[in-house]
């Protein structure tokens, strides 16, 4: 009777100390890390020999709704870097609210050189859904099958009018420091709406610098860029896994990318092309969350700046 007893006051023991530390983890996610904002800093050789360093601010994914005070804060401290080119990869936006809080938190960024695309989720707006769908399956089918509801059209009109180019399904050009670079960007692929054929061929080869630009990091996006001569490919969409466990890393990408490219630089693709053709790809993993799944666990929130360098540096 006396080990039944002790066998059960220590059952009871250990499945108190498992949801205290799970309601911890939660917390902690949902709370502390989800705000724990960081600044990653690479360095990237990518241009001519003998250029000026070029300053990149890659953000993405902030699903800005206006009660995050603690991102937009964030957000608005970046233009303090002064970068030379401030690239979005989209999902800006999770509410018809929040137009007006990214404008103000984008501040003097929207000053500055500046590119975008759209990602699925600044045209849909969120649904509640079981985060553990995605060991399974993605969602892409998701936002092929809704209409949008949320203002994409006034959110890239906004950003155009600042001057940023909007490169949706569009090229692009920018000279900066004496740079010229050329770009070229395809609407989300993760919601069927990229239209490659709309930017397809050789970009300018005259510029120093050829940039390719997309919400989600689809492999066959990523081929395209690359066989064309894009040198250097920016994407979002993963949050980096957004819960990963340490030790192992991203449990899903939520697209055709790998696990391991799922953030931050490595190059594209990873079997040497028979043109030998390459490119260097970053993926940002990303300010924010989905309001629906507010928490991020061994992935901080981060924004990138990217120093390009030539080549040749050592
Ligand atoms: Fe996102």
């Amino acid at each position: 009777m006396l080990t039944w007893h002790h066998g059960w006051v220590r059952a009871r023991t250990l499945t108190s100390i498992a949801v205290a530390a799970g309601a911890a983890a939660v917390g902690y996610a949902s709370v502390i890390e989800r705000n724990w904002f960081a600044l990653r800093q690479q360095d990237v050789p990518v241009l001519p020999a003998g250029t000026d360093p070029l300053r990149v601010l890659h953000i993405s994914d902030l699903h800005l709704t206006p009660g995050r005070h603690r991102l937009m804060a964030f957000v608005r401290s970046l233009a303090g870097l002064e970068p030379d080119l401030v690239v979005n990869t989209g999902d800006s936006i999770a509410s018809t609210e929040a137009i007006g809080c990214l404008l103000e938190s984008l501040g003097p960024l929207l000053d500055r050189p500046g590119v975008f695309v759209y990602g699925s989720n600044d045209l849909h707006s969120p649904k509640p859904k079981n985060p553990a769908r995605y060991l399974w399956r993605t969602s892409s089918d998701e936002y092929t099958t809704r209409a949008p509801d949320l203002p994409w059209e006034k959110l890239g009109e906004e950003m155009a009018e600042a001057g940023w180019l909007d490169l949706n399904n569009k090229r692009g050009q920018l000279t900066i420091n004496g740079l010229d670079i050329a770009l070229a960007g395809v609407h989300d692929p993760h919601a069927g709406r990229d239209r490659y054929e709309l930017v397809a061929g050789q970009p300018d080869q005259a510029a120093g610098l050829r940039v390719g630009v997309v919400h989600a990091p689809e492999p066959q996006v990523l081929d395209q860029f690359t066989a064309d001569g894009y040198e250097l490919l920016l994407a979002g969409h993963t949050h980096g896994g957004q819960l990963r466990v340490p030790g192992y890393g991203a449990l899903v990408t939520n697209c055709g990318i790998d696990r391991a490219r799922v953030r931050g630089l490595s190059m594209h693709p990873q079997v040497a092309r028979e043109d030998g053709k390459t490119a260097w790809l970053h993926v940002s993993a990303g300010l924010g969350t989905s309001p629906w799944a507010p928490a991020r666990f061994a992935c901080r929130p981060e924004a990138t700046l990217l120093t390009l360098v030539p080549r040749s540096a050592p």
